[in-house]
């Protein structure tokens, strides 16, 4: 792919941040905790090592007043900020500081490799793994899959060349096939119940119908005494279950959706068969660890440490089971309040899970956006929203929502058109949803 004036003016930009990170000389690289943040904080350590430096590592929720307060106290210096920074101009107070992040940005006159000062969009065509890879160029599966993590697939402009260099240098493969989660590692029961992109009625979500299906197609669900996976399946049968799950979108009317079974999926020739071989598969296990304080197994996964992967695992099915029960919670409390669908999950679903919570109730109908709250930090009410892609495609932008609802209620907020979120005061939630449900009132 030919790269335009304004992405090769990035790169450039990206060079300087690498000639910046690599004088430091004890530096200090301050990441977020989703699958992008631990992902791009990854290529930063593991690019300042292969330089024979021995970077610290640092993994917040938010860069808030508190969390720059306590670099400021640390007396902290020589710091990289990775998937954030970029939005909060209180970084000015800091010493030696370079900001790689691909976030909304102003006010910042720090040193910033970010592709939104290029005219690159930040929520769709460069993740934050995309510009630490674009900064340190190295790492390219990584980029692949903080790119994944934040829901910027299929692949598109910026992130399409970073994808092109994975393939060239045979770190990452394309294949197309079935989009569901889990090709690799999920025993095939889970593998269709559990896969929910598209929703499928009366399998998603229902172990005991997805092995009915399995069953009537005459697919084994075992090899010997081991599980088998998709990837495991013959030619044939992937072809018949492929069929028969069409076969259920379309007498339900849902055209669209089959045709959306089939997709690009990312794989990575170089990692091992397990959960780090394919892209959704990494960033869920990278979500897991980041987001239930584990970040740094997250990162010695990221960087082939393969002592973490048991740890990890763990992880990922405690991750898995309080989804599955966040889900439960959800599908049966959700409201449609008018211009967007609300879930008070308040003293029911974690904060760390809520915005997953929300994405998968999301995709249940694709029809309005969701905002979701829960217990935050500090007497706060944390708030989560996501929306459908062809909304966001029409001009819809909930990182403005979240602002507008925070403009009414206090707190700070901000994020992406399609996944965004806030933090506001415990008692001004009615406030917040005013606030936000005007601003998506005039956009929907
Ligand atoms: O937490 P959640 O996954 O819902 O966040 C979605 C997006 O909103 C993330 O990109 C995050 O950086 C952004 N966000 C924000 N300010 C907050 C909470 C979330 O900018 N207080």
């Amino acid at each position: 792919m030919e790269l335009q004036p304004n992405q090769l003016a990035f790169l450039d930009s990206c060079g300087d941040a690498r000639k910046l990170a690599l004088s430091f000389k004890d530096p200090l690289v301050v990441h977020h905790h989703d699958a992008d943040g631990v992902s791009s904080g990854a290529i930063v350590v593991g690019g300042l090592r292969d330089a024979g430096k021995a970077p610290r590592s640092k993994c917040i929720r938010k860069l808030d007043d508190a969390a720059i307060n306590e670099l400021v106290k640390a007396n902290e210096r020589e710091i990289i900020f990775v998937d954030l920074g970029g939005g909060n101009p209180r970084v000015n107070e800091l010493n030696d500081v370079l900001i790689i992040d691909h976030h909304q940005t102003s006010g910042i006159e720090k040193a910033q490799a970010n592709p939104m000062l290029h005219g690159i969009e930040g929520s769709d065509e460069l993740s934050a793994a995309g510009a630490a890879y674009c900064v340190f160029r190295s790492r390219v599966d990584l980029a692949v899959v903080g790119a994944v993590g934040d829901i910027q697939s299929p692949m598109k402009a910026m992130n399409r060349w970073v994808l092109e260099q994975g393939e060239r240098s045979n770190e990452v493969r394309v294949d197309i096939d079935l989009r569901f989660y889990g090709r690799y590692c999920r025993s095939l029961v889970q593998f269709l119940a559990y896969s929910d992109d598209p929703y499928i009625p009366m399998i998603s979500y229902n172990e005991e119908r997805a092995q009915g299906l399995l069953a009537n197609l005459g697919i084994e669900l075992k090899d010997g005494g081991r599980w088998k996976v998709y990837a495991d399946l013959k030619q044939e049968e992937k072809k018949k279950l492929i069929s028969e799950i069409a076969n259920i979108l379309v007498s339900g009317n849902m055209v669209k959706r089959a045709n959306d079974l089939i997709g690009e999926s990312y794989v990575f020739p170089n990692r091992p068969k397990n959960e780090t071989y394919e892209a959704n598969e990494f960033s869920t296990l990278l979500n897991a660890c980041g987001r239930h304080e584990r970040p740094d197994i997250g990162l010695r996964v990221c960087l082939g440490d393969e002592s973490a992967y048991g740890e990890a695992r763990e992880l990922l099915a405690f991750h898995r089971k309080m989804i599955r029960d966040g889900i439960g919670f959800a599908t049966s409390r959700v409201q449609d309040l008018g211009p967007f669908y609300f879930l008070d999950a308040r003293g029911a679903v974690e904060e760390s899970i809520l915005g997953t919570v929300c994405g998968m109730v999301l995709r249940a109908t694709w029809a309005k956006p969701i905002i979701g709250v829960s217990d935050g930090e500090n007497n706060t009410i944390k708030v989560s929203s996501r929306a459908p892609r062809a909304l966001v495609a029409a001009g819809l932008n909930l990182a403005q929502v979240m602002r507008a609802g925070v403009e009414a209620s206090g707190g700070i907020g901000g994020g992406h058109r399609i996944a965004a979120g806030a933090s506001i005061p415990e008692d001004k939630i009615n406030e917040f949803l005013l606030g936000a449900g005007k601003e998506l009132g005039q956009k929907t």
